[in-house]
């Protein structure tokens, strides 16, 4: 939640940062500010809305080799101008941009600030206040910087200016994700290596409680001690053209189309020489040593894990629960003696998430995460890491990461269950490559699924999912799907649990959309659907080839029924993707949300 940039170097900054903000508007667009630095001060722009928004207000007269910039997902403080980021300490003389959240920021108000007027109802305005008087105090400006990081708790990724230093930026770390990217004759502060790849692919990683001291020629890192550390850069292995929309009109809609390329991606990863899935001994071995794992995510991840503990439970025979990081966070369940612990998450950054990788680390746990991102948070601390090898997914809402975590965790089921000599009954080289090409036919499928979207959701305001055993879970997907980009009020259901319950809500017309992949279920669920029915409700039938009614809506290709959740899921994103088209909504930035959930 919320990205920052910054940029100290020759050349003037405004572009890069506005260019850097514009690739960080997935994590937070309610508002958005810069502030560049020249011989005349400090020159602070900032407005509420997107960034094109801020960039219609930047006036492009001023030039300045040196600034910072935000772009937010409001957590204290509505979204407005005056809320936005940068914020000015009361003289002037400090400027800074923040992501996080400062849980003791009253309390710091009340103890060292009573005498200060603030401007803004933000946690980070109390930041730079603080600042400010410590070097009033007599403090040098990263002593005062130092202090105050020693007081605040929270999480942050922090960039301030001095107006009365030209050659600085001060940056620093806690919990929110921050690198330090190297150019020849300038350096650049981002959240993600993606907001400046337009200028350096080097990065240096920065760890929590860092204060790093950015010139033009030097970085400069250290701990809260102030003792000097030394780190190597690494190369953001990510294509520049992969972070565009190229001719798509939405980035949710190249990343449907993307998911069979993902498929074929992740099979030609995972597989070694002799053409058998793979994965790292010591991964599979902490596996095989625990008696029970416990998958921790949140959102369309947390659904992609109820999808990989089938697989793991089926093949592999190992128990598995599936928690809401945020939910576990507080209300631990009794562990059973040697647990391990999986985190799933697109991003690596999820705070909910990572509050539970502390905790269970410090408990002694091992743990592995499963992300798209090499080097995010959640990669480097746990133990193990596998990667989806998904590329950038930039729209808010989550695809191919889904099908990607899916097949990731068929594949660590089978290796698992091999390795424990048991057998999985079918080739799964060969039934993704089956699920690659089906996904191929969906997405050449468009046209009808935008009929279905016309015909069931472009009037409704609420629309339900129904399924049975895994279907439920991809149900719970395509509800996730819909109601965050269309705002129709959505929710996935079990088809059997409606009678105890919800059947309530049906009305005349209200869209049921039922999935029927599973034979075992196929008349059972189909019952469910004459329930609703009988009710009122307007039938939309999604299942798969050989278990066909002539009534259904539509008809998925066969693929082996284990796997069924990485095509049915297909339609829902597509339905979803057209009925927040057809509703004028903004597809790629939903409101209210970011791509990255970096706050608890
Ligand atoms: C929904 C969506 C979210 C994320 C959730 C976890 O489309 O993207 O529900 O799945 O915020 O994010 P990650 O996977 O980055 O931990």
């Amino acid at each position: 939640m919320c990205g920052i940039v910054g940029y100290i170097g020759n050349i003037d900054s405004k572009e890069i940062l506005l260019k850097g903000l514009e690739k960080l508007e997935y994590r937070g667009y309610d508002s958005a500010g810069i502030a560049v630095k020249n011989e005349n001060g400090v020159h602070v722009f900032k407005e509420k809305g997107r960034i094109a928004d801020l960039r219609a207000i930047v006036d492009l007269d001023v030039m300045a080799n040196i600034g910072i910039g935000h772009t937010r997902w409001a957590t204290h403080g509505v979204p407005s101008q005056v809320n936005s980021h940068p914020h000015q300490s009361a003289s002037g003389r400090f400027t800074l941009v923040h992501n996080g959240v400062i849980e003791n920021y009253d309390l710091l108000k009340r103890e060292y600030l009573t005498d200060v007027s603030f401007v803004s109802e933000t946690d980070t305005e109390v930041i730079v206040q603080m600042i400010e008087l410590f070097v009033q105090d007599g403090l040098e400006v990263v002593e005062a910087f130092r202090k105050t990081l020693t007081l605040i708790h929270g999480s942050y990724a922090l960039a301030l200016l001095d107006a009365r230093d030209n050659e600085t930026i001060y940056v620093a770390k806690n919990k929110s994700p921050l690198l330090v990217g190297l150019g020849d004759g300038f350096n650049v502060v981002a959240s993600d290596a993606m907001a400046m790849l337009q200028v350096t692919d080097q990065y240096v990683e920065l760890m929590d409680k860092e204060i790093v001291i950015v010139t033009k020629d030097e970085v400069t890192i250290q701990n809260l001690n102030g003792e000097v550390i030394n780190r190597s850069p690494y190369k953001a292995e990510l294509d520049a053209s992969d972070i565009e929309k190229g001719t798509y009109p939405h980035y949710m809609l190249k990343e449907i189309d993307e998911q069979p390329l993902v498929m074929r991606k992740i099979i030609q990863t995972y597989q070694n020489e002799h053409g058998e899935l793979t994965i790292d001994r010591e991964i599979i071995d902490a596996l095989n040593e625990a008696d029970r794992l416990y998958i921790i995510a949140a959102g369309t991840s947390y659904h992609a894990g109820l999808v990989g503990k089938q697989f793991i439970e089926k093949m592999a025979k190992i128990p598995v629960e599936v928690h809401i990081s945020s939910e576990f966070g507080y209300n631990m369940p009794l562990l059973s003696e040697k647990p391990l612990f999986i985190f799933i998450s697109q991003s690596g950054e999820t705070a909910d998430s990572r509050a539970v990788l502390v905790n269970v680390k410090e408990m002694g746990y091992p743990t592995l995460t499963i992300t798209n991102v090499p080097g995010s948070t959640l990669s480097r601390e746990a133990d193990f890491t596998l990667l989806l090898h998904a590329g950038p997914e930039i729209a808010v809402a989550s695809t191919k990461a889904y099908t990607a975590q899916i097949a990731v965790l068929s594949i660590l089921a089978e290796v698992t269950a091999r390795s424990r000599g048991l057998k999985v009954g079918f080739d799964l080289v060969k039934e993704l490559g089956i699920v690659a090409n089906a996904m191929e036919v969906l997405c050449d499928s468009k046209e009808l699924i935008e009929q279905i979207a016309r015909e069931f959701l472009s009037v409704t305001r609420n629309c339900f999912f129904i399924g049975r055993g895994i279907d439920f879970y991809v149900g719970l997907e395509g509800a996730l799907k819909l109601k965050e980009i269309s705002y129709i009020q959505a929710e996935g259901f079990a088809g059997g649990e409606l009678k105890h319950g919800t059947i309530a809500l049906i009305e005349e017309g209200t869209p049921v959309i039922a999935l029927a992949t599973q034979e075992s279920v196929n008349l059972s669920i189909r019952g469910n659907v004459k329930e609703v029915v009988a009710r009122g409700a307007n039938p939309c039938i999604i299942s798969m080839k050989g278990l066909n009614h002539d009534e259904d809506s539509f008809v998925i290709p066969e693929v082996n029924e284990l796997l069924t959740p990485l095509i049915s899921v297909i339609p829902l994103q597509i339905l979803a993707y057209y009925a927040a088209l057809h509703r004028d909504c903004d597809v790629d930035k939903p409101r209210n949300l970011a791509k990255s959930v970096t706050v608890e």
